[in-house]
């Protein structure tokens, strides 16, 4: 029997109830397909760090290394542990040492649930550049606290990193629609994006079958509103693509939609999958998280791993389960009861 073994990063908040009913219904629908799930569990999260000092051990990178996955929930707790602090520490160096470049968001309706759009039809594929760029953490602070205090904030953006991310979401497009829009703010920033286009253009010749066109992450926002139909594949840089993909998550009716695979493409270390919301401090602990997300990247997870049968079931248990109205309207139902309503569906 095939057996893959899985690292669990519930995290703060809400990730905690989101993972275990991610968890639940992985484990099921393994018990279902004929393979082995095994979770192990990682308390890495910000109570972590009040107790140890760090978010994750010093060997925690090469702790998760073996394993097949990581599923995670959500970090920061930012009422006590500076955000810069707790992704800095614990998700955005996952992302970076497993060379998890591609963050892939897909944003469509699920059967059942209504966007906050007219257009209804839209399937669109986010691909975030999602180890550099506007991420990179170079620069620094002088003269802090004084009149003359100067912050910079360094984007890097190698000929490798933009080139991979490229590659990547235009095969996406291949396998997908055809069609690729490539996001950048080439008008204002004239090195880095001006470099990005370029760049595009360069390996549009590469692939003659797909339409590839570049816009403005302006342009693109009020494009996702207004005809988000028109959109098959989207690729940005980091920080576009983080803002993008809220936006993708608002009109898939809400941030408890949004599912995310942070994908490693050479499979050199294992790839994440989470949720796009965070630790969402305002239902924490109130039992009404929206478990749809994190089952989503769930099923992500499963795609990747070659269980795409399995991955298919959880897809169809979703659809039935919003289909009939349940988890579609915030703060309705209980992250038990959608998660329970899942379950069944999965039968
Ligand atoms: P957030 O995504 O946590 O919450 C934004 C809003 O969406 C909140 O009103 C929240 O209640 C709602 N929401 C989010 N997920 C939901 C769900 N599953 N069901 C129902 N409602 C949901 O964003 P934020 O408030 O900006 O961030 C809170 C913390 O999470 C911060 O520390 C932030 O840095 C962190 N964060 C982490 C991740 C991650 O781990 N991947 C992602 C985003 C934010
Ligand atoms: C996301 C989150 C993270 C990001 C934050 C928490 C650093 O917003 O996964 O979308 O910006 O990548
Ligand atoms: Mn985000």
């Amino acid at each position: 029997m095939k057996s893959y073994s899985i690292a669990l990063i519930p995290g703060d908040g809400i990730g905690q109830d989101v993972t275990d009913a991610a968890w639940q219904v992985l484990s099921t629908v393994a018990r279902h397909s004929g393979f082995t799930l095994t979770g192990t569990s990682f308390p890495w999260s910000c109570a972590f760090y009040k107790e140890t000092g760090a978010m994750m051990p010093a060997d925690g990178i090469e702790a998760l290394r073996p394993f097949d996955a990581i599923l995670l929930g959500s970090v920061g707790w930012p009422a006590e542990v500076p955000d810069s602090i707790s992704l800095h520490g614990l998700l955005l160096p996952i992302r970076k040492a497993f060379v998890q470049y591609a963050n892939i968001r897909p944003h469509r309706l699920l059967s059942g649930v209504e966007g906050p759009l007219k257009a209804s039809d839209f399937d669109i594929l986010c691909v975030r550049e999602n180890t550099e760029g506007e991420y990179s953490g170079a620069g620094g602070r002088v003269h802090q606290g004084t009149a003359d205090e100067v912050a910079v904030e360094t984007s890097i953006f190698t000929r490798a990193g933009v080139e991979r991310i490229l590659r990547f979401a235009f095969e996406q497009a291949r396998q997908r629609r055809g069609k690729l829009a490539s996001v950048t703010k080439s008008n204002a920033q004239k090195h880095s994006m001006v470099f990005w286009d370029e760049v595009t253009r360069q390996l549009a010749d590469e692939y003659p079958d797909v339409e590839v066109t570049s816009y403005h992450i302006d342009a693109m926002a009020a494009r996702v509103v207004m005809a988000p139909e028109s959109l098959d594949v989207v690729v940005a840089s980091n920080l576009f693509g983080d803002i993008l993909t809220d936006l993708g998550a608002a009109i898939q009716g809400g941030l408890g939609f949004a599912a995310s695979a942070n994908i490693n493409p050479d499979r050199s270390a294992p790839s994440m999958f989470e949720p796009v919301h965070g630790s969402a401090p305002d239902i924490a602990h109130l039992g009404i998280a929206n478990p749809i997300a994190a089952i989503w990247s769930g099923a992500m997870m499963l795609e990747h791993l070659g269980e795409r049968e399995a991955a298919g079931m959880i897809m169809a248990a979703l659809e039935r389960t919003t289909i009939r109205g349940i988890g579609t309207v915030p703060g309705k139902d209980r992250t038990r009861s959608i998660t329970a309503a899942v379950l069944a569906a999965l039968d």
